[in-house]
């Protein structure tokens, strides 16, 4: 039996030639150059379909957490289909607004807004807050009173649970630095109902990232309920719940839940707790993107190591400025030739041009290369891109959206010259 790819149903080998969405992959690199992203729009709505006919029939809003990958096309695609934007910062904001998504659907999270963050934000007329500490609070009202705009306010609550996850990217633990904690949460909602600039509307929490299983967030989803009981028995009203994002993806062999099957399971503990009226948010990044996309690659050279064991090094023209996340967190992406060759596979270490021992992209892979070759680096769509910086200068890849089965070019490779127009030489 062919070994099925980690990846969204949209991306196939059919033959010999790698295709998303009935594209081929090696031609998309051959017209577009590479390092290429490709993104399959199809995949992306499909996700956001899976979370909405779970929710179907209940008050709900899915914020795509766009931090995952903030390219205007993907935002429009989103933002088309009606969804709303988890955002961290004014430059993601404005990103939304100028995608066409509406400031109506827009949760703001992240431990350090600025004033002039929080400004922006209140004249674009967002959703909700999500704060994060006391002096944020404070700081909040006082930004809201100035320009005469009631700010509406979540408090993330940190729910001391273990996600089970990469330590980096685990965010629920009384040891990380987000949120407010359990223990101070019902005092931290009197505080907050002091406050003369601020409007109480819900309570949220996120507990991390690449989460495979539903049991950290039922007892997530616990404990924000036992602390909304005892806020309401202050007297305060909690509108809507949000249990942030995190739902996994198969990078190689995680079984994480389907979202349809998440969503059930917390909508049915919400029943059970005699919750279930509460509009639900959730902020989904990864499970929306991560397997919609690829990162192409050429082979450069292929070399052996002498005296490391015969070692053998492919060096490709991507690397770990346009793919972070096995440089960062160790982490195990697939890398699939776009044409199968069928000769005998060798086991290569798949390296990047840039000048760091991390700059790698996967290790220890059997493949038959040569040079000239297109490698596709699968569930790419998610903190790919979004993380890419210009280290050893170099530019940022180009990003390729398919929409209907045609390849549309959504940002084009960045050029040298951009890499330094912000920069001035010294006069005399
Ligand atoms: N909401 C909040 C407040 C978040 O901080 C995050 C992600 C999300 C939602 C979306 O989480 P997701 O559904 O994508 O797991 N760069 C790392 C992941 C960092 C996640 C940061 N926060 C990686 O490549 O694995």
């Amino acid at each position: 039996m062919k070994p099925t790819l980690p990846g969204a149903p949209q991306l196939q080998r059919v033959g010999d030639a790698l295709q998303l969405d009935g594209c081929d992959l090696d031609a998309l690199a051959r017209q577009f150059g590479t390092p290429l992203y490709v993104y399959s729009q199809r995949a992306m709505l499909e996700a956001l379909a899976a979370y909405r006919r779970a929710l179907a029939g209940r008050r709900h809003l899915v914020c795509y957490a766009c931090k995952a990958n903030a390219n205007l096309a993907v935002l429009q695609s989103f933002a088309c289909a009606g969804c709303g934007f988890d955002i961290v910062s004014a430059g993601e904001l404005a990103r939304v607004l100028a995608a066409g998504g509406a400031a109506s659907r827009v949760v703001f999270s992240g431990v350090g807004k600025t004033a002039a963050e929080m400004r922006r934000a209140l004249q674009a007329g967002v959703r909700c807050f999500n704060v994060e500490s006391l002096p944020e609070l404070e700081r909040l009202s006082q930004v809201a009173e100035a320009l005469g705009v009631p700010a509406p306010v979540s408090l993330r609550v940190n729910p001391d649970v273990d996600a089970g996850t990469h330590p980096y990217i685990s965010t629920g633990l009384k040891t990380d630095k987000f949120g407010i904690a359990h223990a101070q949460a019902r005092e931290a909602y009197r505080f907050a109902a002091s406050l003369p600039g601020l409007r109480i509307e819900g309570i949220d929490c996120h507990i991390g990232s690449q989460i495979t299983q539903v049991e950290p967030y039922l007892d997530a989803l616990d404990r924000l309920l036992d602390l909304v009981e005892s806020v309401e028995a202050d007297g305060l009203r909690i509108r809507h719940l949000d249990i942030g994002g995190g739902l996994g993806i198969t990078y190689r062999d995680e079984q994480p839940p389907q979202a349809e099957v998440l969503v059930r399971r917390l909508v049915q503990r919400l029943d059970e707790r005699g919750h279930g009226h509460r509009e639900l948010l959730l902020e989904p990044g990864r499970s929306l993107v991560g397997n919609a996309g690829v990162l192409l690659t050429e082979v450069l050279y292929l070399k052996t190591a002498a005296d490391a064991d015969g070692k053998h090094f492919c060096i490709v023209d991507a690397a770990m400025n346009d793919m972070a996340r096995p440089a960062l967190y160790d982490a195990w992406m697939a890398i699939e030739p776009c044409r199968l060759r069928g000769g005998t596979p060798r086991r290569w270490d798949i390296v990047g041009p840039v000048c760091e021992s991390g700059d790698w992209l996967g290790r220890d892979r059997e493949l038959d290369l040569r040079p000239g070759d297109t490698l596709a680096m699968l569930s790419a769509g998610a903190y790919g891109m979004a993380m890419s910086s210009n280290y050893n200068s170099r530019p940022r890849a180009a990003e390729v959206l398919i929409v209907d089965g045609r390849p549309k070019l959504v940002r084009a490779r960045e050029s040298v010259a951009a890499l330094f127009a912000g920069e001035y030489l010294l006069q005399d």
